[in-house]
């Protein structure tokens, strides 16, 4: 640790008394700023690890804070951090090793032809970024995007975001945007049931197919095609396989540029790769990364080509952040890579993600309310339905499930897509097995006392839990009926 005990533990008392802290932030910060569980709402004083602490010392179990990647706090991320801060914390126009060190590694773990960076200090300043770099290299503004996509919250990615603008109250869409389908096999508008045995890897990319023939016939061209490798807000979305492949092959045929949003999935959460798209197999002309590389400290980065850097250097108008790749920064996002590889995150992705999906695959032969499990690594959604037939939602019981499981499991889950019933999963990438059946139990609970409400009848919360629960992994038992005894006092102490 780069402080002695006694001043972490004074920097994480309260100043405030919670509900000041309520009232202040009720007063002074605009009413539009999301926060989590609204009506009962976190003071988070520290984190540890895949940890979280509120005020009064309780410990919450962080299955969704894919920010901090390598775990909060982690003492050599800190450490990088304060050290920077300690020597020298300026703008990038001047020379930093940290800032050349950085641009290495990050484009070290990427396919050849992405070789150059442009820092900055937000995933939406990334996109925004590529969005730059895409209209001028192409010449054109068109822009293709998914259906449910989120990629930023400044102006110019808000006409990107469907998943923003598609509200009521949102800015309506420009012309110069384009909506195709989000590849969900599952709920999307094309379903694989209702297309058995069909390629819906083709039957997804017509409709970009179509834009870019419509663009065409009107005489307009592509400037190019922005999508998640996986698209999170949409809930928890792995496309069809070949769908990357396919659509980049229409966009590039039609002119324009692959734009590859990483944000969200990147630095190795698909577990068997460092990046998500590499798991369709595609190489992207411009590469966006944000949260997890800087582990809660803001810094971003836009990955490209040679030729597409070149074209925006030609522009003649120099590129300047006055944040983006400072020395801070960059000794953070340093040390970060270096800890997902000395620590073995993305293989312990790939092993207790593994693990998590196919616990969760189980729960589908228990509980009707489980519609779909669906992930990579540890990226991973749980849809939940009212009807296994029709796939109908069940926004209700998402949304009970994620306060059910903070106040009566001190476990934080999160609910989205565009019916806000699927359950997300995307903790720090320390997250471990014995973590995973921490959530498995007391998930199980949630639907035991769910399925006895569908059945009407209303159990109390003290006996809610199906203590005679079994596991496909023998081995874990001991932990589990550990875990079990402690789920059990917690439910009954509330
Ligand atoms: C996929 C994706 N892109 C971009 C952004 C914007 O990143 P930031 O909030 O760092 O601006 C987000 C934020 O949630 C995101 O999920």
């Amino acid at each position: 640790m780069p402080f002695p005990r006694e001043q972490l533990e004074s920097a994480c008392g309260e100043k405030l008394c919670k509900s000041e802290t309520i009232k202040l932030r009720n007063k002074h910060i605009g009413q539009a700023c999301q926060l989590f569980y609204r009506s009962d709402p976190l003071k988070i004083v520290r984190g540890q690890g895949q940890y979280m602490f509120d005020e009064q010392g309780t410990c919450y179990l962080d299955c969704i804070n894919n920010v901090a990647h390598v775990g909060h706090c982690h003492p050599k991320v800190v450490r990088a951090g304060c050290l920077q801060m300690a020597t020298i914390s300026t703008n990038n126009r001047f020379l930093h090793d940290e800032l050349v060190q950085c641009a290495k590694t990050l484009t070290g773990k990427m396919p050849g032809p992405l070789s150059v960076c442009f820092f900055v200090n937000s995933g939406s300043e990334a996109n925004d970024l590529a969005l730059r770099l895409a209209r001028n290299y192409t010449k054109r503004q068109d822009m293709i995007t998914l259906d449910h996509a989120y990629h930023g919250h400044l102006t110019s990615v808000m006409e990107i975001s469907p998943y923003k603008f598609n509200q009521p109250g949102g800015d309506p869409k420009p012309d110069y945007v384009h909506v195709a389908p989000c590849p969900d096999v599952y709920g999307g508008t094309y379903r694989d049931i209702d297309y058995p045995n069909a390629d819906m890897a083709e039957i997804y990319t017509k409709p970009i197919r179509d834009i870019c023939d419509q663009l065409k016939a009107q005489g307009k061209g592509l400037a190019g095609f922005i999508a998640e490798s996986l698209q999170s807000c949409g809930g928890q979305i792995i496309p069809p396989e070949g769908y990357f492949k396919a659509a980049y092959d229409i966009v590039r045929n039609a002119g324009g540029v692959c734009i590859a949003d990483e944000v969200q999935v990147g630095f190795g959460r698909v577990g068997t790769h460092y990046w998500a798209f590499e798991t369709q197999g595609v190489v992207p002309d411009i590469v966006c990364v944000a949260k997890p590389m800087g582990n809660g400290h803001p810094v971003g980065a836009v990955v490209t080509t040679p030729e597409i850097a070149e074209a925006f250097y030609n522009t003649g108008v120099a590129y300047f952040n006055t944040y983006g790749g400072n020395p801070v920064s960059c000794a953070i996002a340093n040390a970060v890579m270096r800890v997902i590889d000395e620590e073995g995150l993305q293989e312990n992705a790939r092993v207790v993600g593994d693990y998590l999906l196919q616990q969760c695959r189980e729960f589908k032969y228990e509980f009707d309310i489980i519609g779909d499990v669906r992930g990579l690594g540890l990226f991973v959604g749980l849809e939940l339905v009212k009807n296994r037939e029709t796939r109908e939602p069940d926004t209700t019981a998402a949304l009970w499930i994620v306060n059910r499981m903070k106040q009566v499991h001190q476990i934080l889950v999160s609910s989205d897509g565009p019916n806000a019933n699927v359950i997300k999963l995307k903790p720090p990438m320390c997250f471990s097995q014995k973590n995973a059946d921490e959530f498995l139990l007391a998930f199980r609970e949630c639907l035991t006392f769910l399925e006895k409400q569908r059945d009407g009848d209303h159990l109390p919360a003290s006996n809610a839990v199906n203590s005679n629960s079994t596991t496909a992994n023998g081995e874990s038992m001991a932990s589990k009926a550990q875990i079990f005894e402690r789920q059990e006092r917690l439910i009954k102490s509330v």
